[in-house]
């Protein structure tokens, strides 16, 4: 990119240039003094060129011993071919080289907190709190790329298929999806207070009630729970809603939009149809809503065989309306697991409420019962170890895990196990596995207090119900939702909305939720369904999300810009802080000292 200070960026020189003389701006990643002449590495967003100052060059040369890492410099050279032996294949300009003519500094730096030009281990917080250091590292500016590449992608994709951006407001009402809010104190009202939307849900939710008929958001969502490698407090969502339409048509058009957006950006072929499993079917082979299909491992259920067995571990919950009894089969198990392996996978189920992690070692099929390993053998009869053997299709060498306790345990336990071990042991296959997980019931009820939850937001439209049948059973209901999972994260979830008064009554309801309190809290809503609501509905991704499964990064903190630590805060600029008291004042505002600082 030519402006009034440079010829070109510098990654992009290639033999292309040879003879040409260019001039460059950028960085200096390394500085290399080989007996008399000096390398720099120079780097800009495009990437890294190497740079030769010879010592004939006295004026450059002079300036050149005095540069250190990262001051910034301009340097006017010919593009020539580096000598035989000195090609540098990894590079795009490896085969080339731009031999100084003229040198300028432009400002020096300090000693970097941490070297860019390796690739060591850093806390964290150190890379936050000098993140436009952080930034120029290429890796990192690759992912700010893609990312910036994966918006235009699906903002001219959802362009072309006639949706409409509109941006709907950040100071607002809560919107409920299952975290707290953010709360923002109004001046102007004092005591009350705005929340930062969850998502636009509702707005998106009225601007079909106004007829907008297709819309799109690329927005920002802010959400106050516990912290994960795969979330922030603030992110962004691909947002969508339509009018007119059904799951079907949302679908088709979604999986179209990402199949064709990781062809053009990442030559990848996923494929037509994305296959589609069942809530119940994902939990109970899987373990999990966001099955990575990349992992053969399976989960079979053994609740009827175990009911009469001598061992209460297994005979409770096999015979508990809520319990389960399940095993997992890891093949060549026997070989690939040590015995460390084992106890220190007891100890890792047991984070999820397990109580143990029972296992048969299949050593010789032949011999019966004989040719089993197992703790568990001696509590269990010949039918039901015959059943565990014939529904995991054990072989010789094969190890099978247990889980027996209420069924969310042995879901969350022997679920997690799957993924640990299959990235233990290097058993993911190929690289792309989506898929959309359907039929989610419409509550999940909590053990405790027995109130229902709604498994995705309560503007959700049952299945198949009217509202009187949803109120009778709504253990029962399966609701209009689907989620699309790739690789094991959840990109997006989406549905088909209420748009009947009744139901939307009759859900918050359900919720624990009296007309009194839906009213408050969303007459706007409510009103809206009342003036002529078309059939609609939509989804969201998370954008943040699809960057860091697009690019294999371990932490979506690898594809946001500036992202903020596990617990929510940002080390660049030390937010959240103290405000003034003037500002307090103005907001009619007193803190009130968490507990243990104002014993103390
Ligand atoms: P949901 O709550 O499933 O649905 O969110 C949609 C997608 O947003 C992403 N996501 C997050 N990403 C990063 N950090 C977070 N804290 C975070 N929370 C969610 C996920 C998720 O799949 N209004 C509904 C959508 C709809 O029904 O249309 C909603 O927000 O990738
Ligand atoms: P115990 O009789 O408690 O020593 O357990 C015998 C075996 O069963 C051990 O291998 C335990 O790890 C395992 N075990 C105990 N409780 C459970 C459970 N709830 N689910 C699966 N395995 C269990």
């Amino acid at each position: 990119m030519k402006t009034a200070m440079r010829t070109d960026y510098c990654g992009v020189i290639t033999t292309d240039h040879l003879g040409q003389t260019v001039t460059l701006c950028g960085w200096v990643h390394r500085r290399r003094d080989h007996g008399g002449v000096i390398f720099l590495d120079l780097r800009d967003r495009e990437g890294l060129v190497q740079v030769v100052v010879n010592p004939e060059q006295a004026a450059a040369f002079a300036l050149a011993e005095k540069i250190r890492s990262e001051y910034v410099v301009q340097v006017t050279g010919e593009v020539c071919r580096r000598p035989e032996g000195t090609i540098n294949p990894e590079l795009p300009t490896g085969e080339i080289e731009v031999v100084t003519a003229e040198l300028t500094v432009l400002n020096s730096s300090e000693t970097p907190p941490f070297p860019l030009d390796s690739y060591i281990q850093v806390g964290e917080d150190v890379r936050l709190k000098y993140r436009y250091m952080d930034l120029r590292r290429p890796e990192i500016a690759a992912h700010m790329k893609l990312r910036h590449k994966t918006t235009h992608f699906l903002r001219e994709y959802l362009d072309k298929h006639e949706f409409l951006e509109i941006e709907t407001p950040v100071l607002t009402r809560a919107t409920p999806e299952g975290a707290r809010d953010y709360l923002v104190p109004s001046r102007t009202h004092p005591g009350e207070f705005f929340a930062l939307p969850q998502s636009p849900q509702i707005f998106k939710q009225l601007l079909m009630m106004s007829g907008f008929d297709r819309y799109y958001q690329v927005v920002r969502c802010f959400r106050d729970e516990d912290l994960r490698a795969d979330r922030q407090p603030e992110f962004t969502q691909l947002d969508v809603e339509t009018t007119f339409t059904d799951e079907e048509d949302i679908m088709g058009l979604m999986e179209n939009m990402i199949r064709d957006l990781f062809k053009t950006l990442l030559n990848v072929e996923l494929p037509n149809p994305f296959p589609r499993i069942s809530y119940a079917d994902a939990m109970s082979r899987y373990g999990s809503d966001k099955p990575d299909m990349r992992n053969s491992l399976e989960i079979v259920d053994l609740k009827d065989v175990m009911q009469n067995v001598d061992f209460k571990v297994f005979s409770g919950p096999a015979k508990d309306k809520k319990g389960r009894v399940a095993a997992m089969k890891i093949p060549n198990g026997g070989e690939l697991l040590s015995r460390k392996d084992i106890d220190d996978y007891t100890k890792f189920v047991s984070q999820f409420g397990a109580k143990g992690l029972a296992y048969i070692k299949v050593n010789d099929m032949a011999q019966g019962t004989e040719g089993l390993q197992s703790p568990i053998l001696k509590f269990l009869n010949e039918e039901s170890i015959n059943a565990v053997l014939e529904r995991t299709g054990a072989k010789n060498g094969d190890l099978i895990f247990f889980g027996s306790d209420k069924a969310k345990i042995v879901n969350e336990a022997l679920g997690m196990l799957r993924e640990k071990i299959a990235k233990d042991k290097g058993m993911l296959q190929g690289d792309w596995a989506p898929l959309w997980v359907v039929d989610f019931p419409m509550f999940e009820q909590d053990a405790g207090s027995g109130v229902w939850d709604p498994l995705h937001h309560p503007f959700t439209s049952p299945k198949d119900v009217t509202a009187e049948q949803l109120k009778k059973d709504p253990g029962a209901a399966l609701s209009r939702a689907y989620d699309m999972v790739l690789n094991g994260f959840e990109l997006g979830g989406g549905s088909i909305r209420i748009s009947n008064i009744e139901m939307q009554e009759a859900v918050f309801e359900l919720l624990a939720m009296g007309p009194e309190e839906a009213n408050a809290r969303f007459a706007h809503l409510l009103t809206a369904l009342k003036y002529g609501c078309p059939p609609h509905g939509g989804i969201a991704f998370g954008l943040d999300r699809l960057i860091m499964v697009m690019v294999g990064a371990d932490s979506i903190r690898e594809v946001i810009a500036f992202p903020k630590t596990q617990t929510a805060q940002c080390p660049l600029t030390s937010a959240p802080s103290d405000v003034s008291e003037a500002q307090l004042k103005e907001l009619n505002i007193r803190i009130r000292k968490p507990a243990v600082e104002a014993e103390s």
